[in-house]
């Protein structure tokens, strides 16, 4: 039979506590999961794409080989589970790891039509491509990356919110600027 592969794209700029739950739970449902960090010029992010790479290997105990940083050249293994970035359409990401399924979380009902719409186009782009919607932990509803940097910037507590690698990172950015 040939290998469940799923992949759970995202920015993660920066990841947090809904992403890594919505991991470690949907990691037993595939053979393979990859966590693709799409690398978006056009979009200004808190993060390089290569610290946040670094960040969720780090989180989820992927080895992988030295030189990491191109597009989809750089993988390991943490247990099923492994971290790459992309450029360009998911779905020919997807045909690249020969993965079928789009693994995306749902928090609220604001989060629906996006998702959707993306989830269509996908499966227009790609017939072979399905998207599996996940609902977060009830105490990640409200959790995003744009939060967590706004709540961070203006001194607020994310104790609990976000793994302590990320809270480092997060001091050492705004201590730079
Ligand atoms: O964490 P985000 O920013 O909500 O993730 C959005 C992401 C990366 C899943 C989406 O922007 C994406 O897949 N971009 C790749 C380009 C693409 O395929 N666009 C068409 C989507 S229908």
């Amino acid at each position: 039979m040939s290998e469940r592969i799923a992949v759970y794209p995202g920015s993660f700029d920066p990841i947090h506590n809904g992403h890594l739950d919505l991991i470690e739970r949907c990691r037993p449902m595939y053979d393979r999961l990859v966590v693709a960090v799409l690398r978006n010029e056009a979009k200004r992010a808190l993060f390089s794409v290569d610290e946040r790479l670094e960040i969720i290997r780090e989180l989820i105990g992927e080895r992988h080989p030295a030189g990491d940083g191109g597009d989809s050249g750089d993988s390991g293994d943490g247990g099923g589970c492994e971290v790459r970035s992309f450029s360009g359409l998911l779905v020919h990401f997807m045909d690249e790891v020969g993965a079928r399924v789009v693994v995306r979380g749902l928090r609220a009902v604001t989060d629906f039509e996006y998702e959707l719409q993306m989830a269509m186009m996908n499966r227009r782009l790609n017939p072979r491509v399905e998207t599996v919607f996940m609902a977060p932990k009830e105490e990640y509803n409200y959790l995003s990356s744009s939060l967590v940097k706004e709540v961070f910037s203006l001194g607020g507590d994310l104790t609990g919110l976000v793994p302590d690698p990320v809270l480092a990172r997060l001091r050492r950015h705004f201590a730079k600027a």
